[in-house]
């Protein structure tokens, strides 16, 4: 898919945060092996940890649906801000070379390269195998 579509996409699922504390709409969009693509929106509450980011709704949609292979994420926020820890270790359980697009609501683009570059030295399934019977 089209990186511009995709962006498209994440700037439209920001439409949707709910966001009344931080003001800070995060759209993401998430595209499956499959083909299919995932929208997520910030979700805030009022007790605030309990929020959670585009990505990571993005994430659980599609794992939640069956779905565990993916291509690529956009997240479009005013500034092009980037995908929280939290969220990289999330997308990093199932696509560790995850094309990662992120940008501004005007379509600039500031990253666009795979998640392990986010998130060097992620830690990942295969770390378990060592873990004591
Ligand atoms: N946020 C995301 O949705 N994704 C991120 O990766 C970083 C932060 C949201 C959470 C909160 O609603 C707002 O941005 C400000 O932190």
């Amino acid at each position: 898919m089209d990186r511009y579509k995709l962006i498209e996409q994440a700037r439209l699922a920001a439409q949707h945060a709910y966001i009344p504390y931080s003001h800070y709409p995060v759209g993401a969009a998430l595209l499956g092996a499959n083909g299919k693509l995932y929208h997520g929106c910030n979700i805030e509450n009022a007790s605030f940890p309990v929020t959670i980011c585009a990505e990571r709704v993005a994430l659980v949609k599609a794992v939640s649906e069956g779905v565990r292979d993916f291509v690529a994420i956009a997240v479009v926020t005013a500034n092009a801000g980037s995908p929280c820890g939290m969220c990289r270790q999330m997308l990093y359980e199932f696509a560790p070379n995850l094309r990662v697009i992120i940008a501004d609501v005007g379509g600039r683009v500031t990253f666009d390269d795979s998640l392990s570059k986010l998130l060097p030295l992620g830690f990942s399934p295969n770390d378990l195998d060592h873990a004591a019977p």
